[in-house]
């Protein structure tokens, strides 16, 4: 018989690419049959890696639900599929559809176990440049200041934003889908909303390089986890792991991050992490 009841957890940033982190997906084992595992973006960046890890989580645990990181996105030379923008992004859905992954295309899945019921909602909403560094008057000064200063995400080069003119279009449009989406939810049951990249700054304002917080969220979302009832807002992108609060809301970082991170003394290395207080929501 099973002691252990069944946990919510999360991580994000898996990057399994490099050897090491490929050994921390394979040592990742539920705790309790009905574990359900959040996967909050930047798996990996080509698609056999995404996919492997993907599987390996999913025979596993009870249930996987993933929301796209930025790598995800990324189409690189070496990958076999050479997709771009949405249809790379539709692409993946479809491998997760395969192996019973849930996606931000899917219905909102509830959660039942302890802490709940919350909806756990994964979200793909990107970025918009308009994190601007603090003497920039429009996205154009804020990344001229960011390569100026060599700060610039490798996104701009593999991240296509295709059939869209830009990152920031493909943006728009996904927070104006999600928003509708959220709208129509029962405000009764709470929100577990997880997104890669945070819903509002102020979790960027850590970051040493203060050009890159252009790559990590977008200001249309800032009051999402006060508009929606939120439970606890899920994201990964920035490699700090770490609980905050906002408005009285818990934010939780979940990434794992590269090797030379997660190496470092004194990380924190607290991955997978409940996502909910036993006992209920904050
Ligand atoms: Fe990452
Ligand atoms: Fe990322």
């Amino acid at each position: 018989m099973n002691e252990i009841r069944p946990r919510l957890l999360a991580i994000s940033d898996l990057h399994v690419a490099h050897a090491e982190n490929r050994k921390i997906v394979e040592g990742l084992r539920p705790s309790s049959e009905g574990d359900w595992l959040i996967v909050a973006g930047d798996v990996g960046e080509s698609t056999e890696q995404i996919t492997w890890a993907l599987r390996t989580l999913a025979e596993r645990f009870a249930r996987v639900i993933w929301s796209p990181g930025n790598h995800e996105l990324w189409t690189t030379e070496q990958d076999p599929v050479q997709l771009r923008g949405v249809e790379r992004y539709e692409y993946l859905v479809d491998v997760c559809r395969g192996l019973g992954v849930l996606t931000p295309e899917d219905p909102y899945a509830l959660w039942e176990g302890d802490g709940g019921p919350v909806r756990v909602a994964p979200l793909f909403l990107l970025y918009d440049y308009t994190f601007r560094t603090p003497t920039a008057a429009d996205k154009e000064q804020s990344l001229a200041q960011a390569y100026e200063a060599g700060v610039v995400c490798t996104d701009e080069f593999f991240l296509h934003p295709d059939p869209y003119a830009g990152r920031e279009d493909w943006c728009a449009a996904r927070v104006e889908y999600t928003e509708r989406r959220l709208a129509a939810c029962d405000p009764e049951v709470p929100l577990v909303l997880v997104n890669h990249w945070p819903l509002l700054r102020e979790p960027t304002r850590i970051l040493r390089y203060q050009e890159f917080a252009q790559w990590c969220g977008t200001e249309r979302t800032a009051d999402w986890h006060l508009r929606f009832h939120t439970a606890v807002a899920v994201y990964g992108h920035l490699h700090i792991p770490r609980t905050t609060h906002h408005d009285g809301v818990r934010f939780e970082e979940v990434s794992v991050g590269y090797p030379r991170e997660w190496k470092r003394p004194g990380h924190p290395r607290n991955v997978p992490r409940p996502v909910l207080l036993p006992g209920g929501t904050p």
